[in-house]
């Protein structure tokens, strides 16, 4: 029987169930120190201009840093990185040492995450508030690729194609 969203329990369980790949999206302090944050709610929205969107909490550091800065990056994490997408989902209080995949930045770049995948470099073009997070629409400035496996995410869980 279909259930109505509101309180139920279940309805972030059903959303777990869309598996995704793993990003890290970058923004940069007023100071230039760079800072990351592990997300998935992102996807690719038109090509022609290259546009990218990013959903993002009110409650996170990084939507502030956005918000300030109109720039972010976008780093999609490969199945080794496992270990910097945990690193980057925890609260800025509670990360310890320096993250396991560096920050890299070539001269006047924004930073991205070292060893992704993929990275985009984004300026906003548009900003869209909906409930509790903000929709961050993103012109693609850069962006470098190369092959490997995938990290994934699925009921809750990091892993690799063929699961954990
Ligand atoms: C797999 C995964 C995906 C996530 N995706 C998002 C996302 O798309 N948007 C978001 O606001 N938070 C997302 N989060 C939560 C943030 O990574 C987490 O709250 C982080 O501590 C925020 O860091 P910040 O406050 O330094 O920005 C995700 C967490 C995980 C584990």
């Amino acid at each position: 029987m279909p259930s109505a969203p509101g309180n139920n329990p279940d309805y972030r369980r059903a959303w777990s169930r869309f598996a995704t790949g793993v990003t890290v999206i970058t923004t940069v302090e007023p100071d230039g120190t760079p800072h990351g944050m592990t997300a998935n709610a992102i996807t690719s929205v038109a090509l022609e201009p290259p546009l990218a969107l990013v959903c993002i909490s009110h409650a996170r550091t990084t939507f502030r840093l956005i918000a300030e800065s109109g720039k972010f990056g976008m780093s999609v994490l490969g199945a080794d990185q496992r270990a910097t997408a945990e690193y980057f989902a925890r609260r800025p209080e509670d990360r310890e040492g320096d993250p396991p995949s560096g920050y890299t930045s070539a001269d006047g770049r924004h930073p991205v995450i070292e060893g992704a995948l993929s990275t985009f470099e984004c300026e906003v073009v548009s900003a869209h508030e909906e409930g509790d997070h903000t929709i961050f629409v993103g012109r693609v400035q850069a962006f470098e690729t190369q092959d490997g496996e995938p990290l994934m995410w699925f009921e809750s869980a990091f892993g690799g194609l063929q699961g954990g």
